[in-house]
C-alpha cells in the first residue's frame, strides 16, 4: 500500500514544480539566515555584526529542535468550552517545547543598480509572530498575525550591492490554544518585477457558467505602474496547451483594473478524483518586450449550497473531512511540502475528500497541493475576534488587525478551486455573549466584498447561543463542533439553515495500546464526576473509542446522526492527525501532543484509520482486525475483537476455533436520537453503535498464537481473510522509505519498525534505537507517536512505540541517501541499511 501511495507522490511532486499560485515568475527564495534567540537591541541595524550567530536555512523552527519541558507555557485556564467552572493549570497545552521569546533573524539581498529601476517586494508566507521588518537598518512594517501571508515594497529601501535584512519575533505566553511553532517557519521570498506589473494578489478568476458545451471564465485584473503597454491573457489548458488568447493595449496611470472574459468549450472540470487545472497566464509588454508575467492556475468547477447538501458540478457531496493543525510533528512548524504531500496522501487514502484548515490560513503550498490533489478546503481566519480565549492570544490584534489579515487570506487564496467555504471564526467567545458588536456580520461582509462565490461559514460550538443570537445564519452555511444529538431538533427549529459539522469524534487513542476491561455503554469522560476515572496514569488510553473528551464521542455517534440527517453536509473529524500540544485531557506534565487522530504524529495509523477508511473510501475492500494479537497479561482472559470493514459479515477464528459470524446490524432510529438521553451527545461508545459500524465479537478468549478473520459475500462464499499473530522475538529492524525520491533541500521521511523472524511486528518492542544518516541527506528529526515520549524530537535516538519509530531526513545533495538503525538489541545481518 505504501509503494503504490509513494508512486502517486512522485507524480504529485513533479507536477509541482509547474505552478505557483498567483505569484510573479520571478521569485528568489531567502533560505540562508543567521539565527539568534538573544535580543540584541541593535540587531535591525545594517552593518550588525552576526557572525557568531546561528546559521539557519529556512523554514526554521525555532522551538522543536529544544528539550521538552512541562515548565514551559503552563497556562492557568478556565475552559468553559470543557464545562469547566475552575480554571486550573495545564501543561503541555503548546507542545511543552520553548516557543516562547524572542527571535532576530538575518540575511543579505544582493542587487544590481540596474535592478534597482524595479520592484522588489519581500514576502513572507507566515511568521511567528509579531514580525517586525528592517532593511538597512530602516524599519520597513510589522505584522503581528504569526498564520497570515504579508509583503512589503522594499524598493525604496535598497541600494546596489548587498543589502541587510533583519527580522524580529516574539512569541508570548499563553499566546495559543496548541503548538504554534516558532520563527520563519514558512517561505520567505524576494519578488523582482517592473514597475509596470500585475499586482500581487491582484487576479481574481471566477466560472459563473459551466456546461459540458462551454464554461464561461471571467479573469479580474488589477495592475500597477505607467505608460502604454499591451497586456496580454492566455488560458492554458490541463495538458499544457494555449486555448485562447486576449490581448489589449492600455495606458496605466498608477493602477488600473481590468477585467476579461473568455468561453473554454468542452471544459475539463476540477473534482475531487479528476482535479484538473487550467491556467491563465498574463504577459505585460512595453514597446513589444515582455516586462511582467503572472500565472494564475484554477479550476473551473462549481459549487452550490443547498438545503439538503453540498453539490460540487451538481453532484451531492458529503465532506469526509478532517481538521488539520499545521505542524508536521518531530519537525515542528516548518513547512515542508512533501511532508504536507505525505498527509494528504494518507488522508486521501482514509477517504477523505475535504480539510479544514483549523483554525488558521496555512502555508500556500498546502492550498496548492489540495488543488492538485482535488481535495476540498475550508481556508479558516481567526480561532480569536475580541474576546480571547488565552491571555495574549488574537483578540489582542483583532481591531487592530482582523480587517487586514481576513483580506490579504481572501486576496491570496480566492483562485484555488479547492476552497469551497471561507470560516471566518472557530468557536469565538462572541457566541457567549450575542456577539453583541455583530462581527459576524461585519467578518461576513469583508469576505462578501472580496469573493461572492464560496459560502462564508464559522465553527460554533454553543449551538444553542449560535442559533438564538442569529450568529450561525449571518453566515452562508453554519458549522457545528460536537454536535450529533441535535442535528434533527436544529433542522426543525431552523428549517433554512443550512449546516454541517466543522469538528467531530474526541475519542482518545494511541498506536497499539489497549486497555483491558474494555468497557461500553458508560459515559466514559473526564467530565463531572468521571473526572480522571479514565485517564490512565500511562497516558494511552486504548483504541476501542471508549474514552473521549468531555465534549467528545465515539465515531459511530458521528456516522449514526448523519444518517439519520442526511441533509447535513458532512463531518470534519478533529483530526486527521495528531499534532503538539492539546493533549487533553491529559493536561499534567505527562504528555506533550493530542491523541484524536485516527493517524498519530509521525503518521502512522491507528485501528480507527480504518474505520473511516471502510466508511469512506470509495473504492478500497477493508478488512482490519483488532487488537493485535501480543497480549501475555490476557491470557485466559476474555477481551472484546472488533473488525472494521466493507464487508458486512465475517467470521473469526482464534487458532482455528471459530467465533461464529459477526453482522454489522444497523440501527433505524440511532439509540441515542430515539430515547433521547440527555447528555448522551457526548460520553462513551455504546455496544449497539458499534455494532452498526463494525463486526464485533465480544467475549474472546485470549490465546496467543493466530486471529484471523474471514469475510464473506451474500452467498457465504469466504472472499476475504486477514490474519495476526502473536509476535516472537525481536529479530530485524526493518526500515522502509515512504518518499521515494529526496531532492536537495527535500524532506524525506522513513518507517522503522522491529519485526520477529517472520516478519510480524512486535508490538512491544519500546527500547531505544540510534540513527543514522549518510550521503545524500541528513538527519533531521524522528518520532515515534508517543504523545508521553519526551526525547528531544531533533536527537537521532528514539525508544521506538509499539514496535515503530519515524525518521526524518533532508536532502544535501544528489545521491544515494543512506539510513542506519542501531541498538545493542540487534547483532549482524539484522541490521538493517536502507539505500535509496
Ligand atoms: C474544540 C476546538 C479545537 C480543539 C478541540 C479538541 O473545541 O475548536 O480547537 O481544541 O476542541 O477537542
Amino acid at each position: 500500500m505504501v509503494k503504490n501511495i509513494s508512486k502517486i507522490g512522485s507524480l504529485l511532486l513533479l507536477f509541482w514544480g509547474i505552478h505557483i499560485q498567483g505569484q510573479s515568475i520571478n521569485i528568489e527564495l531567502l533560505k540562508n539566515w543567521k539565527f539568534t534567540n538573544y535580543d540584541y537591541g541593535a540587531a535591525f541595524q545594517e552593518n550588525f555584526d552576526d557572525s557568531n550567530w546561528e546559521s539557519v536555512t529556512i523554514p526554521h523552527d525555532w522551538a522543536v529542535k529544544q528539550d521538552f519541558n512541562f515548565t514551559h507555557d503552563i497556562q492557568l485556564t478556565m475552559v468553559v468550552q470543557d464545562g469547566e467552572t475552575q480554571p486550573r493549570y495545564r501543561t503541555g497545552r503548546t507542545g511543552a517545547l520553548p516557543y516562547v521569546g524572542i527571535g532576530w533573524y538575518r540575511t543579505s539581498y544582493n542587487i544590481t543598480a540596474e535592478e534597482l529601476n524595479e520592484d522588489v517586494q519581500l514576502m513572507f508566507d507566515g511568521a511567528m509572530s509579531n514580525a517586525k521588518v528592517y532593511v538597512n537598518g530602516q524599519y520597513v512594517g510589522e505584522r503581528p498575525f504569526g498564520y497570515i501571508s504579508f509583503y512589503f515594497n522594499i524598493t525604496k529601501f535598497l541600494k546596489p550591492g548587498s543589502n541587510s535584512v533583519a527580522v524580529r519575533l516574539e512569541n508570548f505566553n499563553s499566546q495559543s490554544r496548541w503548538y504554534p511553532g516558532a520563527g520563519l517557519y514558512r517561505k520567505v521570498s524576494i519578488i523582482k518585477s517592473n514597475k509596470t506589473r500585475v499586482k500581487t494578489w491582484g487576479t481574481f478568476v471566477t466560472t459563473p457558467v459551466i456546461t459540458k458545451k462551454k464554461a464561461q471564465v471571467n479573469l479580474e485584473l488589477e495592475l500597477v505602474g505607467d505608460g502604454k503597454c499591451t497586456v496580454v491573457n492566455e488560458i492554458i489548458a490541463p495538458d499544457g496547451k494555449q486555448i485562447e488568447q486576449k490581448s489589449r493595449e492600455i495606458t496605466l496611470e498608477s493602477a488600473s483594473k481590468l477585467s476579461e472574459n473568455f468561453t473554454v468549450s468542452k471544459p475539463k472540470l476540477w473534482d475531487i478524483k479528476t482535479p484538473h487545472l487550467y491556467n491563465i497566464k498574463t504577459t505585460i509588454l512595453k514597446s513589444g518586450k515582455v516586462i511582467n508575467t503572472y500565472n494564475t492556475p484554477f479550476g473551473i468547477r462549481s459549487i452550490r449550497f443547498e438545503l439538503d447538501g453540498f453539490y460540487l458540478n451538481n453532484k451531492r457531496v458529503k465532506f469526509k473531512g478532517v481538521n488539520m493543525h499545521h505542524d508536521f510533528g518531530p519537525v515542528g512548524a516548518a513547512f515542508h511540502k512533501e511532508l504536507f504531500v505525505r498527509q494528504m496522501k494518507k488522508m486521501k487514502d482514509m477517504g477523505v475528500n475535504a480539510i479544514r484548515f483549523s483554525h488558521n490560513p496555512p502555508a500556500p503550498e498546502a492550498l496548492d497541493i489540495c488543488d492538485q490533489m482535488g481535495m476540498l478546503a475550508i481556508d479558516e481566519a481567526f480561532d480569536e475576534w475580541q474576546i480571547g480565549k488565552v491571555l495574549n492570544g488574537y483578540s489582542k490584534q483583532f481591531d487592530l488587525w482582523a480587517k487586514t489579515d481576513l483580506t490579504d487570506m481572501i486576496l491570496r487564496d480566492r483562485n484555488h478551486p479547492s476552497i469551497i467555504m471561507w470560516s471566518i471564526g472557530n468557536e469565538i467567545m462572541e457566541q457567549y455573549h450575542h456577539d453583541p458588536n455583530n462581527i459576524t456580520g461585519y467578518l461576513n461582509n469583508i469576505v462578501k466584498s472580496l469573493d461572492t462565490t464560496r459560502a462564508t461559514t464559522a465553527g460554533f460550538n454553543s449551538a444553542n447561543n449560535a442559533l438564538e443570537s442569529g450568529m450561525a445564519s449571518t453566515v452562508d452555511v453554519a458549522g457545528f463542533n460536537y454536535k450529533p444529538g441535535i442535528y434533527h431538533k436544529i433542522r426543525e427549529k431552523y428549517p433554512n439553515l443550512k449546516f454541517y459539522a466543522s469538528e467531530t469524534g474526541g475519542a482518545l487513542s494511541t498506536r497499539n495500546s489497549y486497555k483491558f476491561p474494555v468497557v461500553f455503554d458508560t459515559l466514559q469522560n473526564t467530565r463531572g464526576t468521571s473526572v480522571n476515572v479514565h485517564l490512565y496514569p500511562d497516558g494511552q488510553p486504548g483504541n476501542y473509542e471508549n474514552t473521549n473528551v468531555p465534549w467528545g464521542y465515539a465515531p459511530f455517534k458521528e456516522f449514526a446522526a448523519q444518517e439519520y440527517s442526511d441533509f447535513v453536509y458532512g463531518e470534519f473529524v478533529w483530526t486527521g492527525y495528531d499534532y503538539l500540544g492539546e493533549p487533553s485531557p491529559y493536561h499534567t506534565a505527562k504528555s506533550r501532543s493530542s491523541y484524536f487522530a485516527p493517524v498519530d504524529m509521525v503518521g502512522l495509523e491507528k485501528d480507527k484509520f480504518y474505520l473511516y477508511q471502510s466508511e469512506w473510501h470509495e473504492d478500497k475492500d477493508v478488512l482490519h482486525v483488532f487488537p493485535h494479537w501480543t497480549l501475555p497479561e490476557m491470557t485466559g482472559k476474555t477481551l472484546p475483537v472488533v473488525c472494521y470493514s466493507t464487508y458486512e459479515h465475517a467470521e473469526l477464528f482464534v487458532n482455528g476455533k471459530s467465533y461464529g459470524i459477526s453482522k454489522k446490524v444497523k440501527q433505524e432510529v440511532p439509540d441515542f436520537l430515539a430515547n433521547n438521553i440527555k447528555k448522551e451527545a457526548s460520553g462513551g461508545t455504546s455496544m449497539v453503535q458499534l455494532k452498526a459500524y463494525a463486526m464485533v465479537w465480544e467475549d474472546v478468549a485470549y490465546e496467543s498464537g493466530e486471529l484471523k478473520v474471514v469475510a464473506y459475500n451474500s452467498k457465504g462464499k469466504p472472499i476475504a481473510e486477514t490474519v495476526r499473530y502473536t509476535s516472537g522475538n525481536p529479530h530485524t529492524i526493518k526500515i522502509e522509505p515512504e518518499i521515494d525520491i529526496i531532492n536537495k533541500g527535500e524532506v524525506g521521511v522513513y518507517v522503522v519498525s522491529v519485526l520477529d523472524k517472520d516478519g510480524n511486528l512486535c508490538v512491544n518492542y519500546n527500547r531505544n534505537m540510534q540513527m543514522e544518516v549518510n550521503g545524500a541527506a541528513e538527519f533531521l528529526a524522528s518520532g515515534n507517536g508517543d504523545p508521553t515520549n519526551v526525547q528531544n524530537l531533533s536527537k537521532p535516538k528514539r525508544k521506538l512505540f509499539n514496535g515503530q519509530a519515524v525518521i526524518y531526513v533532508k536532502g544535501t545533495k544528489a545521491g544515494q541517501v543512506t539510513v542506519r538503525v542501531t541498538s545493542e538489541d540487534f547483532k549482524g545481518e539484522n541490521r538493517q541499511l536502507i539505500v535509496n
